[in-house]
Order: structure tokens, then sequence, then C-alpha cells
């Protein structure tokens, strides 16, 4: 079971690979429910630590490398700073944001690995592996690329074939080679160090069975792991990049990126406690403090079992009390992709969209993929930009403020007597925090929207119902009582929204002159404002988003795909290898047209005159969709000069026009205009 009444909460949020920059998937899936959790948190006065930062070793960093001709430590360099800013910009509120590639983590990761070792914990393991003796190295799983033995795909990687989504081993791919030399790897003896999961199966079984308020995708997934029975697993690996293996015997090994990367989490503690002058043991090893891993849907497995099982292991830690991972998001219908540029890049959307962080908050939010995957549009991201935070939320702070400006010289009015309907009003507003409150804690953080919504809601619909614009002529202190009601709700509003729209709400305490922060412990009052103090400038907290604007991002959508397309489009293959000497026979060379016409009865062929330096030859040319007679008149063409003539439509072609071919199946002439040329025949 959960843990009742934390002293402090150590909150963690994926240590993404430094291998490129972030989109909204990332946002919604991870970063933004753990950091809404997180202001919430502080809001209630808790002590928090909320740890993040990137991961920068494994193969996916250096198979970035290679594909950007960088090296590994240039790569995540590149993409630490990139990955850093654009959290910040969007208001995630890390306490620090580290690297795996700092001293502190190379050194803690070593020392649990140590101490792993030294009582025994792991299993020393001899395997054959596949070698590249072209490289000089061992071959991860993705380094090896062959047939799939259940598909026929030939493209299959060493740890799975994406074409059928088989998960396999290298040694089950037919005819492997290496991606890194193209040679035929060869199997070479090699050592290693396995977590036996095996045997640890009855305590992780007995961890998780301890938790059945998980998220049921969460339990699901943990369930499916230990019913198909847990395997060691290796927790070294031959490769040059990562953390070495700290044993005077292990040349050339690093820490699996996954033994290394979450003991992140703890260096990045160190660090940070270190920089506070706090004290990190308190936020590991502490009975009293909640640890909860935010992650997606593809770290299942590594949070609630592998890593549980390392801090079990090691002894001296807490467990994780919770892992509210949420499933993926898609957009416009399709899985996002980084390859294919299918994605709404959080750097790119501030350039376009520039302000508007609250609003992508709102709406990832709004359609977090909590219990299954969901759907990003852009259509949507308008409605719900329009609807609710310009027609609900914005539109009541706006009519608060404005009419206490015009009725009441901007200041907080007086409140008279109440009604039986303000004191329903305000009874409603007094639950809002609480039922705001628990579904944060209960990891519903699409409901929790939906109560800030409703929030705003009722005050809208309290000032449409009591009508101050037209009681001001006849009964003004009712209008005051009415403002001031609307006003604490406005106040309410910008406490109980921090958590979801930061920027909003900083805007909002900025409009209410509300300097000193407040706590949630006062939302759900209706005194937050006193009678007589005086509001800031009005302004509107968010702006209509027009058709053109989403228009554009869709049709940046659309580019996206059909450059995909084009890149994908299949290449018919090549015909037979041919000699030198065959090219050589070719005599090929460069000529004008000098007559031009149609040939009766084809709709492809030009019969051509083509002046050749030697009297002058007919070609026959099947180019008359793509060029009219008038136009190619007087054109310099290159031409195949000894091609045997032969008879077409009944006459005699004597050579042959050469053509080049776009991607789109469009011809283009191939004439000294168009290319380098020294003059004589092409050779
Ligand atoms: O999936 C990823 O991007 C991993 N780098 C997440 C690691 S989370 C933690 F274990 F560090
Ligand atoms: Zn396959």
């Amino acid at each position: 079971m959960s843990l009742e009444n934390p002293q402090r909460y150590t909150v963690t949020a994926a240590l993404i690979y430094a291998n490129g920059p972030i989109h909204i998937g990332h946002l919604a899936g991870c970063y933004l429910p753990a950091d809404i959790y997180v202001r919430y948190l502080r809001a209630t006065g808790k002590d928090v630590a909320f740890i993040s930062g990137t991961d920068e070793h494994g193969v996916p960093i250096t198979i970035r490398a290679k594909k950007e001709g960088l090296t590994p430590q240039q790569v995540v360099d590149k993409y630490y700073g990139q990955i850093k800013q654009a959290f910040a910009d969007f208001g995630i509120s890390f306490d620090i944001y580290s690297r795996t590639s700092s001293p502190i983590h190379h050194q803690t990761s070593q020392a649990f690995f140590t101490t792993l070792y030294d009582k025994g914990d792991f299993d020393e393991e001899v395997t054959e592996q596949y070698y590249d003796e072209v490289a000089n190295q061992f071959l991860a799983d993705r380094y090896i690329v062959g047939t799939c033995p259940v598909c026929g795909n030939p493209g299959a990687y060493g740890d799975q074939c994406e074409r059928c989504g088989t998960a396999l081993s290298p040694l089950e791919l037919i005819d492997p080679h290496s991606t890194l030399s193209g040679s035929k790897p060869v199997l070479r003896q090699t050592r290693n160090w396995n977590l036996p999961l095996d045997r640890m199966q009855p305590a992780i079984e007995n961890f998780v069975n301890g938790h059945p308020e998980w998220k049921t995708n969460v339990l699901g997934q943990c369930q499916s792991w230990l019913k198909e029975g847990l395997r060691p697993r290796a927790m070294t690996r031959d490769l040059d990049w990562g953390v070495s293996v700290p044993l005077p015997d292990a040349e050339g090994k690093v820490l699996y990126v996954w033994f290394d990367a979450p003991i992140g989490y703890i260096s990045m503690t160190k660090e940070w406690a270190a920089q506070q002058g706090r004290d990190w043991e308190l936020y590991w090893r502490d009975d009293h403090s909640k640890l909860v891993h935010f992650i997606g849907k593809d770290n299942i497995v590594f949070h609630c079992i592998i890593f549980p099982a390392m801090l079990m292991a090691e002894g001296s830690f807490i467990l994780p009390d919770n892992v509210p991972a949420n499933e993926f998001m898609n957009l416009e219908g399709d899985k996002i992709s980084t390859s294919r540029n299918w994605a709404v890049w959080l750097h790119e959307y501030l350039d376009e969209l520039p302000g508007k962080q609250d609003v992508l908050r709102y709406v990832l939010a709004a359609n977090a993929p909590e219990t299954k995957d969901s759907e990003f549009t852009w259509k949507d991201f308008q409605t719900r930009n329009n609807a609710e935070l310009v027609g609900i939320f914005g539109n009541f702070v706006n009519r608060a403020v404005v009419l206490t400006q015009k009725f009441c010289d901007n200041r907080v009015p007086v409140r008279g007597d109440l009604t039986d309907y303000d004191r329903s009003v305000l009874d409603e507003l007094a639950q809002f925090p609480d039922r705001i409150g628990q579904s944060i804690e209960q990891y519903r953080f699409r409901e929790a929207l939906g109560h800030l919504i409703d929030l705003a809601r009722l005050g809208n619909k309290y000032l449409a119902e009591t009508e101050p614009w037209k009681v001001i002529k006849t009964d003004p202190a009712r209008v005051h009582t009415i403002l001031n009601l609307a006003l604490q709700i406005a106040a309410n509003l910008a406490i109980v929204s921090e958590p979801f729209l930061p920027f909003t709400a900083r805007k909002l305490c900025d409009q209410l002159r509300i300097q000193d922060r407040l706590d949630w412990q006062n939302a759900g009052r209706a005194d937050l404002l006193v009678a007589g103090h005086e509001l800031g400038q009005s302004e509107l907290l968010f702006a209509k988003i027009e058709d053109e604007e989403i228009n554009k991002q869709i049709q940046k959508l659309q580019n996206a795909k059909r450059m995909n397309e084009l890149e994908t489009k299949t290449v018919p293959p090549l015909r037979d290898e041919i000699t030198y000497d065959d090219f050589a026979k070719m005599d090929i060379r460069i000529g004008t047209i000098t007559e031009a016409e149609r040939v009766p009865k084809s709709d492809k062929l030009l019969k051509l005159k083509v002046d050749d330096g030697m009297g002058g030859r007919q070609i026959l040319s099947g180019i008359a969709k793509h060029f009219s007679p008038e136009e190619i008149i007087g054109k310099q063409v290159t031409f195949l000069a000894n091609l045997a003539p032969r008879k077409m439509m009944g006459f005699e072609s004597q050579g042959m026009i050469l053509m080049a071919e776009d991607r789109d199946g469009k011809l283009a002439l191939i004439a000294p205009g168009d290319v380098v040329w020294n003059g004589g025949t092409v050779s």
C-alpha cells in the first residue's frame, strides 16, 4: 500500500536519452504530470525533491553519434542543453536537471555496483556474443542486422524485427551483419555480470502485489512480466561508451545503461542536496519518504521490476511507492515519430506560438494518455483554447476584474448580506481545493483539470445569474457583494490553477495584486482579498486562436508526411550490372533540335530533326507528354548516336534522346546549359 502521511517526497521524471529534441509526447506522458504533482505538493507545503536529467549512456547515444557524424560526447553535450532549455521554457520546475555524465553519477553508480558485487549478488556468466573483427568490438543488439526468422524482413535488428514486431536475439537472425563495418560478425566469448532476477522473483512479486493501488496499465505490464517468469539480466555490457565497470579485470566493459540510469536519480539527488546544504539520504533512505517515479509506458519494467530489484539487493534504499506511468500520445491519428518528423517539437512550438506554454500544458493535461493511448489534434487544441481557456476561464476572470474597475474604482468592494444563492456558491467554492487535490494525489490529472475548469464555470454562472451589469442601476451595494464574491473565486483560481497553468496563475496574481504566495491551505476561503484592496491592471489571460494559425500547423505536418513518403518511396530494383566496356560502347553526343512534330496517332512520340554536325538525323522520342514541339525546337540535347536504327509508327529513329527523370517522374533535358560541359561527347 501507499505510504500514509509521508514526511517528504522524492519525485523523479524519466532521464530521457540526450539524443534528440523533445516533443509533446514526452511532455504529456511524463514531465507535465510530474510537474503538476510537484507544484501541488509544494503548494501544500510538502518537502519535495523533484529530480531529473538526461541519460547520456547506452547504444541510443552511440547510434545517434554515428548518424550525425559526431562523437557520443558531442551528441550529449548538444542535446543536454536543448532539452534542459525546453523543459525550463514550459515551466517544468525540476529542483535539479543534471546528467549521467557527471562525476558524481559515475562514482555513485560504480559504488552501487561494487556493493552488489561485494555482497555476491551478481552471477558471473560467460556467453558467446557477436564481435565485429573489422571494427574491433562486440556488437550491441542494435548494431546487428539480419533477416528476421519470422517474417523474412532483411533489415531486422538483433533485438527486434520492426516489421513484424517479434522480439529477437542476435543469434536468431539469419545472415547477420554488422552495421558498423558491414562485415559478417563472429561469435566470441565474453564475461558479464548478471542480476539473478529469476531468484529474486518471489521478492519482486511480493513488492508488486503490495501495491494494488498502482494504475491498472502499470500493474498489467508487471503481471505479464512476472507471469512469463523473470530471467537473469546482464548488468554489464561490452561497449566503449558508458560508466566503466569498477573491476580490475573488466577492461572495455561498461555498466548496462539501465543499471546506471536509474541510479542517476540518486546521484542527482546527491548533487542537488549538496547545492542546497541538505541531507540527500533523507530522500532515499528514510522510510517516511515517498518515492514516486513518473515515466512513459516503455519504461515500466525497468522502474517496477529491475530498479526495485537492484534497490532490494543493495538494501539501504527505499523502494518506489508509486510509478504512475502513462501510455503514449498520438498525433493527428498517427504515432509520434522522431525519424518521420511526425511530432510537435517543443522548441518549434514556442517559436511559432510564443507565450502559449500554458495552452499546450492545458491541452496536453486534458488529453493526457493516463489509461490508454490518447490523441493530440490541432483542431482540438484550438477548440480547447477558444472554448475553455478563453471562453470559460479567461472570460470569467476578465469580467470580474473589468466590472470591478468599472463599478468599484478597481478596488475589492465591501461585501454586504449574503443571499442563499451566494452561500451555496461559497459552499461549492470551498469544496474545490480538496476535490482537485485528491484527484492529483491519485494521479488523475485529467480529472483534476476538469475540476479546475468547473470552478471557473462556477464563477461564470454566478455572474451570469446575478447580472451585476444590470443590478448596478438599482442596487449598487448588491453589486459590491457580487463582485467581492466573484473576485474571491478569481483569487482561488489563482491558487488552484498554479500546478497546471503556472504562467497564467502568475499573470492572474499580478492582476489581483496578490504579492505573497497563496498556499493551497488558503484555497476554498472566501476572504482571500480584503475589501479596499486595489487591483492591478487588467489583461486578457488567453487569446483566441484563429483558423489560420491552426491551418499552418496542420500544413506543416502534411509537409512532413509528404517528405517522408517521398523518402520512403520504393526505388525500383537496379538492372543487371554492366562493365566499363559495355558503357564505353555508347557514343553520346550533343546536338540541336531543328524541327519537331507530333507523330500521328501517338500521344507519346515526337519526331525530331537533330543537327548533329554531321548532316543531321531523325530521332523519335517518347517525350510528347512532357514537351510540346514548339518549346523544344532550338534546344540542345544529349543523344545516343550509335543506337541501332529502328522503326517506330512507320518512321525510322536514328538514335535516342537522353533525359533525366526526377522523383516525381518529371523529365528534364540533359544539355550543356544544364551540366558542366567541356564539349565533345559524353564519356
Ligand atoms: O527511455 C529513455 O529515454 C530512458 N533513457 C529512460 C531512463 S529513465 C531512468 F531510468 F533513468
Ligand atoms: Zn519479422
